[in-house]
């Protein structure tokens, strides 16, 4: 010290300050910086502040007015510092050389999407929309549709009842009635909706899930008009080269009755194709004439055809998913995948 004026090595130790502020990479490097030079027993300015006492009185007030000038700098150096590492969170600091975050879009539910398509096919072919109540009584659920309570679907191991003669709809199917009630044929609706049963809960059960049901009425309606317009579904649903089948089933509501199954032409990524297996992708038939004079409609005059079918199910099918719940555990990185 006694070799260089005070006031020089001041300046000196606060430009060795600053650089070793400004270069500390962490917390702790940054307080080994605050000990070095404004540590209290022997911080290198420090030292020197308490040194000014024995200067000669003349140059007392000005090595002094820029030991505190320094020692100032050096504070606030440490303490923009110390912000610059924590972060404006207080959390560690930003890292700038990461990628930047992408703004969040969300997507449509993958069962969402099927109903959207599906709907939107039958819009085209000419069909409105309809709804029913999910709520409703075992009249519209069972009784209007030819379905005798002593059935085993409106056994309460299957349906989930509420009061009385109050339920869960199990199926779409009382939008048949319930649409017949108000409006006079020609009819073409769809109508998707929640039902209900008493289901365990598995890879291909939901004891909740969504119908899709249709209901075509109106004079000389044939059962050419049903096969061709749900076989034209099949094709624009899943591709022109479907083959669609129409087996023989029974539903208490539609005489005759069947369930209708695909055969998929599936193109591989390499441009090569196969055939799947025949997959049932819906229960339908012609409306049965006393469900027609049920809802008080001449049965002699009008003749139509229904369908219903899983929305889930026809996902699962459609994007190859192998078990329900995975549409219902809301795992983002799962349901991402089907967000376009
Ligand atoms: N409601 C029937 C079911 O839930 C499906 C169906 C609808 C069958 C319309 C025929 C006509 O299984």
């Amino acid at each position: 010290m006694s070799d260089i004026h005070p006031t020089e090595a001041l300046r000196a130790l606060e430009a060795e300050a600053l650089e070793a502020i400004a270069s500390a990479k962490d917390l702790h490097a940054l307080e080994d910086a605050r000990i070095t030079y404004l540590g209290r027993k022997d911080g290198r300015i420090s030292l020197i502040v308490r040194s000014v006492g024995t200067l000669p009185p003349e140059e007392r007030p000005a090595v002094g007015q820029e030991a505190n000038r320094v020692k100032e700098r050096v504070g606030q150096a440490l303490e923009a510092r110390e912000h610059a590492l924590t972060g404006p969170a207080g959390g560690p600091a930003e890292d700038l050389t990461l990628p930047a975050r992408r703004p969040w879009t969300g997507g449509l539910h993958p069962i969402t999407r099927v109903v959207d398509e599906i709907w939107g096919i039958f819009r085209d072919l000419g069909f409105t929309r309809a709804r029913g109540p999910e709520a409703d009584t075992e009249w519209y659920n069972f009784e209007a549709l030819n379905t005798p309570l002593d059935h085993p679907a409106a056994d309460e191991q299957d349906t989930l009842y509420l009061e009385g003669t109050a339920l869960l709809r199990s199926h779409t199917s009382p939008v048949q009635m319930r649409t017949m009630e108000k409006h006079q044929p020609p009819i073409r609706i769809i109508a998707p909706g929640w039902v209900y049963r008493r289901d365990t809960y598995d890879a291909t059960h939901t004891p909740a899930f969504i119908q899709i049901e249709g209901l075509v009425v109106d004079e000389g309606i044939t059962f050419v008009d049903f096969k061709a317009t749900l076989a034209e579904f099949a094709r624009r649903f899943w591709g022109p080269g479907t083959q669609v089948r129409f087996r023989p089933s029974f539903f208490p509501f539609t005489e005759p009755s069947a369930e209708v199954d695909v055969k998929r032409l599936i193109t591989r990524s390499d441009g090569t194709t196969f055939q799947t297996d025949w997959i049932e992708i819906m229960g339908a038939g012609m409306v049965d004439p006393n469900v027609l004079v049920n809802a008080g409609y001449d049965a002699e005059r009008y003749t139509g055809f229904a369908f219903g079918m899983g929305a889930g199910r026809i996902a699962l099918l459609k994007y190859g998913v192998d078990d329900l719940r995975t549409f219902f555990e809301n795992d983002l990185r799962f349901l991402a995948q089907f967000a376009r």
